[in-house]
């Protein structure tokens, strides 16, 4: 231990693990100091730079409070999120993307059917689809919440002239696990700038942009639950999305109607849609609980 030089360090770290270090966390954490020495050893890591990187952990840590989280968005703009996503989507299943900084609890229960224009400004759009188990089976008894942006880009918790829970809904999905709803079309927004992560975009000379989606948490009885986006084809962000939550499976056709005569007639807002409308068809995919269940995470 006295003798560390850079090709022990890492064992002789591992090492002072003892016998209460679970089979999973040794492993964790000795991939990640692994992989860690391996990049300071690989670009040759400088003071200078480790200062840099110790700062923008440390700006990170003094801007995340309650409402905002840098770490997450760090490990979004570095796609980690996305990574972690994609290699514990259950096959067939539809996609997870990333939950984002701006769900809240408390959104309002409505029926399917229900509305959520308001008196927002902003193209009119009709969702239609089912739920099913990926075997195709319907799914009963699912709840859907919807959050999204208004025709602004913002959201109602980061603007003050908006409803506390505008654009915003737990909707009941059918015992047959049909649901509809009428809403706004979202707009594109960015990822907040003015922390750390905008020093490390600014760097990388990227922009901040995310195409405009619907997020959605599904949840149904003996199904694991989806945090999922849903994004419109024709966005001039799709692909180059700031976090990569993109995912060929949730991109969505707005298709523009003219006529509301074919649109469930248990949407409430029917008659009252602007012309043209847009009318998007998506069904989800549910794993079952049993499914591909993740492993036990490692205890710290
Ligand atoms: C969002 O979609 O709300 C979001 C996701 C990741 C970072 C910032 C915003
Ligand atoms: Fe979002």
């Amino acid at each position: 231990m006295r003798t560390v030089d850079p090709t022990t360090i890492k064992d002789a770290l591992m090492d002072t693990c003892g016998p209460g270090t679970s089979p999973r966390t040794r492993l964790v954490l000795e991939r990640l100091v692994h992989h860690l020495h391996a990049f300071a050893k690989e670009v040759d890591l400088s003071h200078e730079e480790w200062r840099l990187g110790i700062d923008l952990l440390t700006r990170a840590g003094e801007i995340t409070d309650r409402e905002r989280n840098e770490f997450v968005l760090f490990s979004d703009v570095l796609g980690l999120s996305s990574l972690v996503d994609m290699l514990h989507s259950p096959k067939d299943a539809t996609p997870s993307s990333v939950l984002g900084p701006f769900h809240i609890l408390g959104a309002p229960e409505i029926p399917s059917g229900g509305d959520l224009i308001g008196d927002n400004e902003g193209d009119h759009v009709a969702v239609i689809g089912a739920i099913r188990s990926t075997d195709r089976s319907p799914v009963a008894g699912a709840v859907m919440e919807i959050w999204q942006t208004a025709a602004n880009g913002l959201y109602s918790n980061q603007d003050t002239d908006q409803p506390e829970y505008n654009l915003r809904a737990r909707l009941k999905v059918g015992e047959d696990g049909r649901f509809c709803f009428t809403t706004v079309r979202p707009a594109p927004y960015t990822v907040p700038t003015d922390g750390p992560v905008g020093t490390v975009l600014g760097a990388m000379d990227r922009h901040p942009w995310r195409p405009s989606h619907l997020h959605l948490i599904v949840e149904a009885p003996g199904h694991r639950s989806l945090v999922t986006e849903l994004f419109p084809s024709d966005d001039p962000y799709l692909d180059e999305d700031a976090v990569y939550g993109v995912r060929e499976a949730l991109v969505t056709e707005y298709v523009p109607r003219t006529s509301t005569e074919d649109l469930p007639a248990e949407l409430e807002a029917r008659e009252r849609l602007a012309l043209p409308y847009f009318r998007v068809d998506f069904d989800i995919s549910l794993a079952r609980e049993t499914e591909d269940q993740p492993r036990e995470a490692s205890r710290i």
